[in-house]
């Protein structure tokens, strides 16, 4: 099992570890994790722990690669190409809700959007999890120094024709937002508050080591 869930030293799984600690307050049950990522990371943790689990992303080799890697570990994972923004999700019917890292791809009205499908998702008692790039990340470095891109917005840019320097977005997407923890906190005030933190984390999965500021929220959906 260790073996397996590691794996050799230079491969060790990046799942992020609050969700360890998440896994003893999150009822057994179903994950749906929005915006599942090349490796699929963070829904394998889950379906590795027995859980079912349902993930979607945009990127159709995102998909293709979480689907192969479940294989690979012998779980399941019931991955789909969808947008999350317009993406038909059950009312009531998760434990948990991930939704990391992807925040930065939309812009503010469509996350508050995405937020209300989230709780919409989660069954009374069930988490949402919510992973943001902080506003002062590298990535509204790059916005502010990319012609293309205009602040639009409190922690907004956009961008007419911008693309997301590589990444794969629907074609409507050329945002760079960002949620404040003040308006995190606000947007989930109905929902018991279990984590809330701000730090700067260090990125060695891709390019040279970088930091990434990282906002992250834990909430549990009240009765
Ligand atoms: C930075 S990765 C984070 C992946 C994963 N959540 C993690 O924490 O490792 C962001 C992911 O969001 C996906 N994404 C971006 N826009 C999306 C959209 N509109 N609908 C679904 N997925 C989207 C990207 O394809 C990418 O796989």
């Amino acid at each position: 099992m260790k073996e397996k869930f590691f794996g050799a030293r230079d491969k060790w799984w990046d799942f992020d570890p609050l969700l360890i600690k998440c896994t003893r307050f999150v009822p057994q049950g179903k994950v749906l994790d929005l915006g599942l990522g090349k490796d699929g990371r963070n829904a394998l943790f889950f379906s590795m722990l027995g859980y079912e689990v349902d993930g979607v992303d945009i990127d159709e080799s995102a998909v293709k690669q979480s689907l192969e890697r479940a294989k690979n570990l012998g779980v399941k994972v019931n991955a789909q190409v969808a947008d999350i923004s317009t993406a038909d999700i059950k009312c009531g019917e998760y434990s948990i809700v991930l939704a990391m890292y992807m925040w930065q791809y939309f812009s503010r009205e469509t996350s508050k959007h995405i937020i209300t499908k989230m709780k919409n998702a989660l069954s009374v008692g069930g988490v949402a999890y919510v992973a943001v790039f902080a506003p002062g990340d590298i990535c509204f470095d790059r916005a502010k120094n990319d012609p293309d891109f205009k602040l639009v917005g409190p922690n907004t840019y956009y961008a007419e024709k911008g693309q997301w320097w590589g990444c794969q977005t629907s074609s409507k997407q050329t945002y760079v937002h960002s949620f404040t923890k003040e308006d995190l906190l606000s947007l989930f005030s109905d929902f018991e508050l279990l984590h809330c933190s701000e730090s700067v984390d260090m990125d060695i999965d891709h390019g040279k080591p970088h930091h990434h500021n990282v906002l992250i929220y834990i909430g549990r959906k009240c009765p």
